[in-house]
């Protein structure tokens, strides 16, 4: 009942050549219409991308947003500029965006509220670094990301995110989880979301992030509680953007 989501980001990637070779790709596939596809450009191709995909199987998500929604912010983007874009996704919390730039809890959590002020769906990334593996701190670590949101947000809020665990030393090293891997934190997230609320739980779209790439993501999505996927690297590419795609539908 869960519809997989397949979205790509393309980090601080891509031109308006490659958006035109992603329709032209997309176009061409057919993917299924029962896959959500994503396309996740830098700012500056934002509304580009919204006029270029349009028709297209996909739907435009932007990198990250300003909690506020104006003001003095030199460099920033607000919500309600992105939904001007045509955009419909937004990636909260991404691990570059928490490490690069000091993005805590409390500031993806802002951000996730300023998303679903405006009707956009925040993807809230969450994820251990190698080390915190190491510690065995993967559950605590991953809650805590999760539920500082969850907490925070009356049930209808709920209803509306998409939550991305990406586990940090998987991502952009090639080094995927193994399924195995994947689906025993999906999981345990989703039994976390059920233990609050049943529907929450079953409803909630959980994608996997971190060297995702068209040999790996069949074995991937057919993890019970693997719901689609976050793609970096693979979704610059439109043939192994699109096989993902296929199999996730
Ligand atoms: P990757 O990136 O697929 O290149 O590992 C995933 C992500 O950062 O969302």
């Amino acid at each position: 009942m869960r519809k997989p989501l397949i979205a790509g980001n393309w980090k601080m990637n891509g031109s308006l050549a490659l958006l035109e070779t992603m329709k032209q790709a997309l176009s061409s596939a057919r993917v299924s219409s029962a896959v959500d596809v994503a396309i996740i450009p830098p700012f500056t191709l934002l509304m580009s991308a919204g006029k270029i995909l349009a028709g297209s199987s996909a739907e435009i998500g932007a990198q990250t947003l300003h909690p506020e929604s104006s003001g003095a912010y030199t460099g920033e983007t607000s919500a309600s500029m992105l939904t001007e874009c045509g955009v419909r996704y937004v990636l909260v919390g991404h691990s570059e965006r928490r490490t690069l730039f000091a993005e805590d809890d409390q500031a993806v959590l802002a951000r996730v509220k300023a998303a679903l002020g405006a009707g956009l769906v925040p993807v809230l990334c969450v994820g251990e670094t190698l080390e915190e593996r190491e510690a065995d701190r993967v559950e605590t670590v991953v809650l805590g990301q999760v539920g500082t949101v969850i907490d925070a947000l009356s049930a209808e809020e709920r209803s509306r995110l998409v939550i991305a665990y990406e586990p940090v030393w998987a991502i952009g090293t090639g080094r995927t989880a193994t399924p195995d891997q994947a689906q025993q934190v999906h999981a345990m997230i989703r039994s976390w979301l059920s233990d609050k609320d049943p529907a929450l739980g079953e409803g909630m779209r959980l994608l996997y992030g971190g060297s995702m790439k068209a040999d790996n993501a069949a074995d991937l999505l057919s993890r019970p509680d693997i719901d689609g996927g976050l793609i970096g690297g693979a979704s610059l590419k439109p043939d192994d953007f699109i096989a993902i795609c296929h199999a996730a539908g």
